[in-house]
């Protein structure tokens, strides 16, 4: 061992202390949510207070940490606004924070819970409960009803993560995550009944830099969507059912629309799915387009359409029948899919008549119908297989 001349030791002593001072675990500004008046009942309502630690971890100099202690925290909606003075808040929830039932309150806010400008915010365990069933069979009666919130947003944000969060039952989407950056999203679980309608569960827009590993999602809609301007996105190890599958899309709503790029979705499962693996756009001029796409070991049960590619969306026929997509759809590979689909045409490429699918790659699929061969349709795609692929590939 080294022995240190007795004047260095006073020095590093002094030196270790700054740095520990300096370290975000030492000094975090901690701001309970219970110090502001919000109570763990499930039935006072919290939202002053949640509110108010906020605004105290934003004006904070230095790290902050608010935390949610066990319980359950009637909210309504919550704005966390930025910019804030520092750059690390963690959100810290224990127990669940509860939406009211009566989606008059919040049926046309958009939000429940919504983070904007912030740089920095975590959000570690904790369950969302957003009560939507009351909207659900409101929607699904086929009156006229509103169109609901999102349960949790970040727009407009740089470094965020989600770790550990549940989020059942929303109104409307559980997660979106618009216009940001470098976000992760990690070990979710979104649970709402197979037919409630619009409650995806992560929704993706105008993002780049978005990573969401180990998450179970079972929804009524697409279990993630990935809309126009997200680039650099990563999904691996998602369990996707009941739902719609992971969407790409719907892309050329507008005329005018940001693309899809570096799109990667691997080792994902989809069970008893309206779609697996999807990318879908109406059926209508456009200058969007989707390219860069890795589809990489994905387990099928029972999954209506696993593979598909949709270019005729055109819902309700308004505006749209008679056109061709402009979304120009490439580079789009699909490697190692299995398993089993729940109709006949297992793989379906029905593309832009105008701006054909090109380079799309099939590599070692195999997808069976009723422990039978499978079918595979294509319209306007191009392309290669390799391997094994089965259904037949008619690119
Ligand atoms: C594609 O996205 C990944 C993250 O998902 C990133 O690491 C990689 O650098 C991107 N590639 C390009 C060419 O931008």
């Amino acid at each position: 061992m080294t022995v240190l001349p007795l004047p260095v030791i006073p020095l590093l002593i002094i030196l270790l202390s700054i740095s520990f001072a300096l370290s975000p675990l030492a000094k975090a500004a901690q701001y309970s949510v219970l110090s502001y008046g919000a109570m763990p009942d499930g039935k006072t309502d919290s939202t002053k207070a949640f509110a108010a630690a906020w605004s105290q971890a934003c004006a904070s100099t230095q790290p902050a940490t608010i935390s949610v202690p066990k319980g359950s925290f009637a909210l309504g909606q919550v704005r966390f606004q930025g910019p804030c003075k520092n750059n690390a808040i963690l959100v810290r929830i224990d127990g669940t924070l509860v939406a009211p039932s009566d989606y008059g309150v919040l049926g046309r806010a958009q939000n429940w819970l919504i983070f904007e400008h912030v740089n920095g915010v975590t959000i570690s365990g904790g369950t969302l409960d957003g009560q939507g069933a009351g909207l659900w069979s409101c929607k699904n009666s086929g009156k006229d009803c509103p169109s609901g919130a999102t349960s949790l947003e970040f727009s407009n944000s740089n470094n965020i993560a989600i770790t550990g969060l549940a989020s059942l039952n929303s109104q409307m989407f559980h997660i979106v995550i618009n216009a940001c950056q470098d976000v992760k999203v990690q070990g979710v679980r979104v649970s709402a009944a197979g037919d409630s309608p619009n409650t995806d569960g992560i929704h993706v827009q105008s993002s780049t830099g978005v990573t969401i590993l180990n998450s179970r999602i079972g929804t009524g809609d697409d279990c993630v969507s990935i809309g126009p301007g997200t680039s650099n996105l990563w999904i691996e190890n998602v369990a996707c059912g009941p739902g719609h599958g992971i969407s790409i899309g719907s892309l050329g709503k507008d005329s005018q629309e940001a693309g899809v790029q570096n799109v990667t979705v691997k080792t994902t499962t989809f069970t008893g799915t309206e779609n697996g693996v999807r990318i879908k756009t109406w059926g209508r001029p456009s200058n969007g387009f989707a390219r860069n796409i890795l589809f990489q070991h994905a387990v099928m049960t029972n999954v209506k359409n696993p593979i598909v590619i949709d270019q005729n969306y055109c819902p309700g026929e308004e505006n749209c029948p008679g056109q061709f997509s402009g979304v120009k759809i490439s580079d789009v590979t699909y490697q190692d899919i299995h398993g089993s689909s729940a109709t006949e045409i297992a793989v379906k490429f029905d593309c832009s008549k105008k701006y054909p699918c090109a380079g799309i790659k099939l590599e070692d699929v195999k997808l069976t119908y009723k422990n039978q061969q499978a079918e595979a349709a294509c319209s306007n795609a191009g392309g290669v297989a390799s391997g094994l692929v089965q259904p037949t590939s008619c690119l």
